[in-house]
């Protein structure tokens, strides 16, 4: 099916129906292509890289596959089907009709849930702007620019909701998402995680494995709730982020498979591995402790309030709440740990609907090491003994209940200068990252890649490696 570039928005919600909206988001598009050009991926604006582009919702046939040039994609906005006579499904609202319209109590909230999700969307995007210069391959600049474009689609799915249901309010908040900026001192944007740089392609596969997985999370919490036009416009956005864990994960295990070769042939040493031209596995272990625990923060903190007011609303659900036997949690606890203001541990009961962020952080965590598992079969099948870890999810967090704390990887808390005293054996020292940046060269041949990543073990779209996935005009 062919993209019908003579749409300006392409969509699935008759924008044409609905003059009023159509105009005001055609008024914000030109605004989106600014930012896109100052904040975007530097100096790609000719570059044609084959990008996958939603066209429709149908499950057979809901992507095109074509070059394109960046500036010229089509975000369009797509929300999965309507189901009939949907009901909300967990809190104290029940069994009752979800909402197509924002109730008026619950506006505030929900406005302000969709400009935290819509903030991270358009802050990846600039967290990964220089990317493109030290591709290792044109497959790997090909899945930066994939990913970037989608989360520029993402934050038009957040800015239809502000547009369609949150008026002038709405209309403003959609303005001010091209305004913070990632790292910007004095307009930031929302969440800590978002404002750390991405400056090389281990911190990108990280980044992708690691917080696109916190997305993907989010994302399902959302596609739970009641607000209807929520739940549908992020089950969409889940069809696409399926793939951005699959470039962080698929990333990692490129770079593993890569450095394993090298110990194969100079031993394990690290300085070794380095000389070879290869990321030890220390290092990558460094940077899996800091994405791991930066984006654990996202989840929020272990007793919330307002997790449990979300609950309680109908607003944001648990990630496959139909899987759960009690959709209403009025009774029960969860035993969660806490600082015991000691330094030491202490097991804490807090009620289950407080306890909303921790659930799925704990959901989150599983998932995660699932992935580590797999890289250390990678490790072991090549007859080495080390094994990556995630660190426990006490450590180096700087929001929730574990904020600040003195504690090492294992969770164990640490006497006031061991901390500082280590922190380089735990997280990505300067001289790390200027030895990973090292390697950062450039390779723009269709099918050859850097010496530090092993190719992937097969092509976008059932194409050849060695396709000419990006055109540099
Ligand atoms: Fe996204
Ligand atoms: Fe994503």
């Amino acid at each position: 099916m062919a993209i019908d570039y003579r749409q300006r928005i392409p969509n699935n919600v008759d924008l044409a129906g609905n003059q009023t909206l159509q105009r005001a988001l055609e008024h914000w598009q030109p605004r989106f292509l600014d930012w896109w050009r100052e904040m975007g991926p530097t100096d790609f604006l000719a570059t044609e890289p084959y990008l996958r582009t939603a066209i429709s919702v149908d499950r057979a046939g809901w992507a095109s596959f074509d070059h394109v040039k960046m500036p010229d994609y089509r975000w369009g906005i797509f929300l999965a089907e309507q189901e009939p006579d949907r009901r909300i499904g967990f809190g104290d609202e029940f069994g009752k009709p979800v909402w197509q319209q924002v109730p008026g109590e619950l506006r505030s909230t929900l406005r302000r849930l969709i400009v935290t999700q819509g903030d991270t969307e358009p802050a990846s995007v600039e967290q990964q702007r220089l990317l493109g210069h030290t591709a290792p391959s044109l497959y790997d600049l090909r899945n930066l620019f994939q990913v970037n474009v989608e989360e520029g689609r993402h934050l038009w799915a957040m800015v239809y909701l502000l547009h369609a249901h949150f008026g002038r309010d709405g209309r403003e908040e959609a303005e001010a998402l091209l305004e913070r900026h990632s790292g910007d001192a004095d307009r930031p944007r929302i969440l800590n995680t978002f404002n750390e740089p991405v400056e090389d392609w281990l911190s990108f596969f990280m980044f992708t494995y690691f917080t696109d997985r916190d997305g993907k999370f989010q994302l399902k919490s959302f596609a739970e709730s009641g607000f209807d036009p929520l739940a549908r416009t992020t089950r969409f956005m889940l069809t696409e982020e399926g793939y951005h864990m699959f470039v962080g994960d698929s990333g990692v295990a490129r770079v593993i498979r890569r450095t394993l070769e090298v110990m194969k042939q100079v031993g394990e040493e690290p300085d070794k591995v380095r000389v070879a031209g290869a990321v030890d596995l220390p290092t990558l272990q460094r940077y899996l402790n800091f994405w791991f625990s930066s984006s654990l923060d996202l989840f929020g903190a272990e007793s919330s309030s307002n997790a449990a007011s979300y609950f309680a609303a109908g607003v944001k659900g648990r990630p496959d709440e139909a899987n759960f036997a009690d959709h209403l949690c009025r009774d029960g606890a969860m035993a969660i740990d806490m600082p015991d203001g000691k330094g030491g541990v202490t097991s804490e009961e807090v009620p289950l609907r407080n306890a909303m962020n921790e659930i799925v952080r704990s959901a989150y965590v599983k998932e995660c090491a699932s992935g580590v598992a797999r890289w250390n079969r990678f490790i072991a099948a090549a007859g080495f003994k080390t094994e990556l870890t995630l660190p426990s999810p006490r450590f180096r967090r700087s929001a929730g209940a574990w904020a600040g704390q003195n504690v090492d990887p294992l969770g164990a808390p640490l006497p006031g200068e061991a901390s500082a005293a280590r922190s380089s054996v735990w997280l990505p020292s300067a001289e790390d990252r200027a030895f990973v940046k090292s390697l950062m060269i450039r390779v723009s041949e269709p099918g050859q890649m850097a010496g530090w990543i092993a190719p992937p073990d097969r092509g976008v779209n059932e194409l050849p490696l060695d396709y000419r996935y990006v055109r540099l005009n």
